[in-house]
């Protein structure tokens, strides 16, 4: 029997009888109506190793593994593409990602990501380019994205990292700047996601999963790969899936899917439209992660100077009384305390932000909102502890980065200084004063160099991102302004180089 024999004769039986094998080994079950392809995919491969019947390839499939993996090679399908469902990857880098790293102890500083069913490598490169976006790298993080699947074919181009144009349709052009090397006419990933990404052979229904190479997860992608599975084996790929991740970890499932009738082990979490599922942490574990529930302005001593006594009377407390259902929420609240920092009422903001604090004490934009005023009005101490406090919630705020740095400018601390100025940038590298207040200090260390450069920096931000989070530190200032000050003084420092 020849090809044309094979193509015509894959009866029901035959049909059935490697829909289970194929449902055994990998829980990929095809429905009835996946006949007509699956033909083409064992006529392709029986063809190939020269079989007439097929009986035998039948025979050889389920005693190799490496025809098993071939015939994956044809059956799976492998769509996808980066950035998938934005929504989720903004989740990760403005949610999961500092909830996480705030979480987690000074002595353990890894980010570890599995992309199960990673197809052929977009899923876990935007994976790592959304945790360099967010700047966990600058902040002594080390991040790790493990992308794996079943179909050989799709990890090698995964592993290669090199895409096609239509593959960049949907990609932002930033993006692609940042993120990509032309070559020819094809892009290639970056050098530093790349290095974050690791591809690797993992059949999700073959148990138990290694632990050694497989727990410690703190978050799970697995979109769109148990669509094509039934039930049971969706239910015991969930459940391993749980046992992987820490307690506090997330898994991301396609936008689609659902985890209702599959698991209740997880906390379902809503984020800008999004389900998440999360691994609740045990008690123990989350009362000690939160240390900022001791937050207190430091008391008012006699022995204070009028105008500190003044200052401390602006300072934040938790001691207000807890809000009234009826009263406005907390995002309306510091909706006004903003609007009273434009109409320069100090007291007001604080006091508003206390009340949002005593309501919700991990509120890091009421801490953000504190540091802004008392940094305003000269007090560093309290600056810098609310500060600290938003920074505990959410390690990721360029702001609170930002103002670190200016006090410890202030205070002529210019190693921390530059340390925090330089973090501001490492979470978003568009904030035009950090460059700016880095440049500044680099100028006054007669570092002509990386002072210009930095002016340079200061001055693509300003044109990238005119209207970047920085803009509320320009004061009565216009950017104009600004730019001009940035081009004064690059001339000086090329100056200072030609005479150097
Ligand atoms: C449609 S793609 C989804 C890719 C990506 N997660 C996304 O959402 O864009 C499904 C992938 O799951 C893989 N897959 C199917 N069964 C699997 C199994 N048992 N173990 C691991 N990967 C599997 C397929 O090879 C395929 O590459």
């Amino acid at each position: 029997m020849g090809r044309d024999s094979l193509a015509k004769d894959l009866t029901l039986e035959e049909f059935a009888r490697f829909r289970d094998f194929i449902h055994q080994q990998s829980g990929i079950y095809l429905e009835e109506s996946k006949l007509d392809s699956l033909r083409i995919s064992l006529v392709t491969r029986a063809t190939r190793l020269e079989f007439s019947a097929f009986d035998e390839y039948y025979a050889l499939l389920v005693r190799d593994h490496k025809e098993f993996s071939e015939l994956m090679n044809l059956v799976t399908i492998n769509e996808t593409s980066f950035f998938r469902f934005p929504q989720q990857f903004a989740a990760l880098k403005d949610r999961v990602l500092p909830e996480i790293m705030s979480a987690k102890p000074e002595t353990n500083r890894d980010f570890r990501v599995w992309s199960a069913g990673c197809s052929t490598g977009e899923e876990p490169y935007s994976i790592a380019m959304t945790l360099l976006d967010a700047g966990i790298e600058g902040l002594g993080w080390r991040a790790q994205v493990l992308g794996t699947d079943v179909s050989t074919r799709a990890l090698a181009v995964g592993q290669k990292g090199v895409y096609g144009q239509r593959a960049m349709l949907n990609v932002p052009k930033q993006t692609i700047a940042r993120h990509f090397e032309l070559v020819d006419d094809k892009y290639r990933v970056g050098e530093q996601a790349r290095r974050l990404v690791d591809f690797g052979y993992h059949n999700l229904v073959k148990e138990p999963y290694p632990l050694s190479l497989m727990g410690n997860w703190d978050v799970i992608f697995c979109r769109n790969v148990t669509i094509y599975f039934r039930l049971d084996s969706t239910r015991r790929v969930v459940s391993n899936f749980f046992n992987s991740l820490n307690e506090g970890g997330y898994l991301f499932i396609g936008h689609s899917e659902t985890l209702t009738s599959i698991s209740d082990q997880f906390e379902p979490i809503e984020v800008g439209g999004v389900f998440l599922y999360r691994k609740t942490r045990t008690k123990k574990r989350f009362v000690i992660s939160t240390p900022r529930s001791e937050y207190h302005a430091a008391p008012v001593t006699s022995a204070m100077t009028t105008p500190e006594r003044s200052r401390r009377r602006h300072a934040v407390t938790r001691s207000q009384p807890v809000a009234e259902a009826s009263e406005p929420s907390g995002t309306e609240m510091l909706g006004q305390a903003r609007h009273s920092l434009a109409e320069g009422h100090p007291e007001r903001v604080l006091d508003l932000v206390g009340q949002v604090l005593a309501r919700d004490p991990n509120n890091a934009e009421a801490y953000l909102l504190a540091a802004y005023v008392h940094a305003d009005i000269a007090d560093h101490e309290q600056a810098l502890e609310a500060c600290h406090h938003a920074l505990s919630i959410n390690p990721l705020l360029p702001v609170a980065r930002y103002i670190l740095g200016i006090i410890y400018q202030r205070q002529g601390d210019t190693v921390r200084a530059i340390s925090e100025l330089k973090k501001t940038m490492y979470i978003d590298a568009d904030f035009a004063l950090a460059h700016l207040n880095l440049a500044n200090i680099y100028k006054t260390q007669r570092k002509w160099d990386q002072a210009a450069r930095e002016y340079e920096n200061a001055l693509r931000a300003l044109y990238r991102s005119p209207e970047g989070a920085w803009t509320e530190f320009l004061g009565g200032f216009k950017a104009d302004l600004l730019a001009k000050t940035c081009e004064r003084s690059l001339v000086e420092c090329r100056k200072a180089m030609g005479a150097a």
